[in-house]
C-alpha cells in the first residue's frame, strides 16, 4: 500500500517538529486538519488519512510509531486498569464472546483479528487483504473517527465517508459494555492522541466528545455521521452507566450479558435471569476469563465546561518500541501495563 508507506516516512519525519506547534490550535481549524498539517507538513485527504490510520491503530495495538513524545499507549488488546478496576476487552475483538450484532436476537462470536492482528497494523495497515472482518473494521474506525474530528477530506476521493452502521447502540448492543470498559476504550484514545503530541486541551476535548456521545445510558437519538441523521448512540449500554439526560430507555433494547463463544444453550438460561447483572472480566489470580456479577465501582462524570484529563502518570517513560508491543494478544506484561494505566482518570 504506497500511500500508508509514504504516510510512515513523513510521519515519522515530522513528529519530532510538532512540540512548538501544539499548543496554538485555532478555533476554527479542526484537531484532523490541524495535526496533520503539523504532522505531515500539509493537510489532504492522503495525510488525514494517515493521520486516522497512525492514531487508530495505536488505539488497537499501543504505541508502534517511532520515535513517539514519549506516551506510552497500551492500546485495546492489552488489558488494564481504569479507575483501578481491570478492563479485558479483547475477547470482544477476537471471537472469544458472542457479542457482534448481525441482526439477531443474539450476539454471535467473530474474529476482528483475523487478517494479520497487530502485524499490518503495525506497518500501518488496517490488514493485510481488503476482504476480512478486520479490514472492514479498521476502514470503518479510521472513516468513523476522521468524521469526529473533524477532517476537511472527509467524503473526498482519498477518505471515504463513514460506511458502517449508523447506531452505535446497536453496534455495540450484544456487548453490555460497563463504564470500566467504555472508560479504558476513551483512555486508550486520549493515550494516542497525546503519543502524538496532541495538546492536553485537545486531548481532553476528545475524551469529553466520546464521554458525551457514548458514555452514557439511554441517550436519545443523536446525529454523529451528518449523513446517517439521529441515532440511538449509546455504547454504554450497562445498567451501571451513567443515565443520560433526557434518557430514553424505552427505546433501546433489552440489555443481555456478553456470552463466552462457546457457552451452550442451558448456560445462556442460567445468565439471562438478571438482565444487565452480569459481566465478564479477566481474572489475576486464575489468569482466566471469570463471568460474575457486574461490579458498582463507582464512576463519577462531570460535565463542566471546565474539564481536564489527568494523564499524568501515563506520560512518563520514555517511548515504546515495536518489539515491546509483539505481544498483542497475549497477557504478558499484565502487571506492567496495569501500573502504566492505573493513573489515568477522566474528569470530564
Ligand atoms: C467511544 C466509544 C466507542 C466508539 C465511538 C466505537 C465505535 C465503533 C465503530 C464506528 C464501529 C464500527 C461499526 C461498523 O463497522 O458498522 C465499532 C465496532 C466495534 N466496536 Fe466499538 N466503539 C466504542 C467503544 C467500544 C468498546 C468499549 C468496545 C469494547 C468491547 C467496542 C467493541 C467493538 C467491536 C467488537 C466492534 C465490531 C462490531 C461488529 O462489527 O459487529 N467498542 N465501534
Amino acid at each position: 500500500m504506497p500511500v500508508l508507506n509514504t504516510m510512515r516516512t513523513s510521519f515519522f519525519l515530522t513528529l519530532a517538529a510538532i512540540g512548538s506547534a501544539i499548543a496554538q490550535r485555532p478555533a476554527n481549524t479542526s484537531i484532523c486538519d490541524y495535526y496533520t498539517t503539523a504532522l505531515f507538513g500539509n493537510s489532504n485527504a492522503t495525510n488525514e488519512y494517515s493521520l486516522l490510520v497512525a492514531l487508530v491503530n495505536t488505539v488497537v495495538i499501543g504505541n508502534y510509531t517511532k520515535p513517539n513524545v514519549g506516551v506510552r499507549v497500551p492500546g485495546i488488546l492489552t488489558p488494564g486498569l481504569y479507575n483501578g478496576v481491570l478492563s479485558d476487552i479483547l475477547p470482544f475483538f477476537n471471537g472469544a464472546l458472542a457479542s457482534s450484532n448481525r441482526g439477531g436476537s443474539s450476539g454471535v462470536a467473530i474474529n476482528f483479528l483475523d487478517d494479520g492482528g497487530a502485524a499490518p497494523l503495525m506497518k500501518s495497515m488496517p490488514a493485510y487483504t481488503t476482504t476480512s472482518n478486520q479490514y472492514k473494521l479498521m476502514t470503518h474506525l479510521y472513516q468513523f473517527f476522521g468524521s469526529l474530528l473533524g477532517c476537511s477530506a472527509y467524503g473526498s476521493t482519498g477518505f471515504p465517508a463513514y460506511s458502517g452502521s449508523a447506531s452505535m447502540a446497536s453496534v455495540h448492543r450484544f456487548m453490555d459494555l460497563d463504564p470500566t470498559d467504555l472508560g479504558y476504550f476513551i483512555a486508550q484514545v486520549a493515550l494516542a492522541a497525546a503519543s502524538f503530541g496532541v495538546a492536553d486541551t485537545d486531548v481532553a476535548a476528545v475524551g469529553a466528545a466520546l464521554q458525551s456521545l457514548f458514555g452514557y445510558r439511554c441517550a436519545p437519538p443523536t446525529t454523529v455521521i451528518a449523513a446517517q441523521g439521529a441515532q440511538l448512540q449509546s455504547v454504554c449500554e450497562d445498567d451501571t452507566c451513567p443515565l443520560a439526560p433526557n434518557a430514553t430507555c424505552a427505546a433501546y433494547p433489552a440489555i443481555t450479558p456478553a456470552m463466552d463463544a462457546n457457552a451452550t444453550g442451558a448456560a445462556t438460561a442460567s445468565m439471562g435471569t438478571g438482565v444487565g447483572a452480569m459481566t465478564v472480566t479477566w481474572n489475576e489470580t486464575c489468569g482466566c476469563h471469570m463471568t460474575q456479577p457486574a461490579s458498582n465501582a463507582s464512576f463519577s462524570v462531570n460535565m463542566s465546561p471546565t474539564s481536564t484529563m489527568s494523564s499524568a502518570s501515563a506520560t512518563a517513560t520514555g517511548s515504546m518500541t515495536q518489539a515491546s508491543n509483539a505481544g498483542v494478544g497475549m497477557r504478558e506484561g499484565l502487571g506492567a501495563l496495569a501500573l502504566a494505566i492505573a493513573g489515568v482518570a477522566f474528569v470530564l
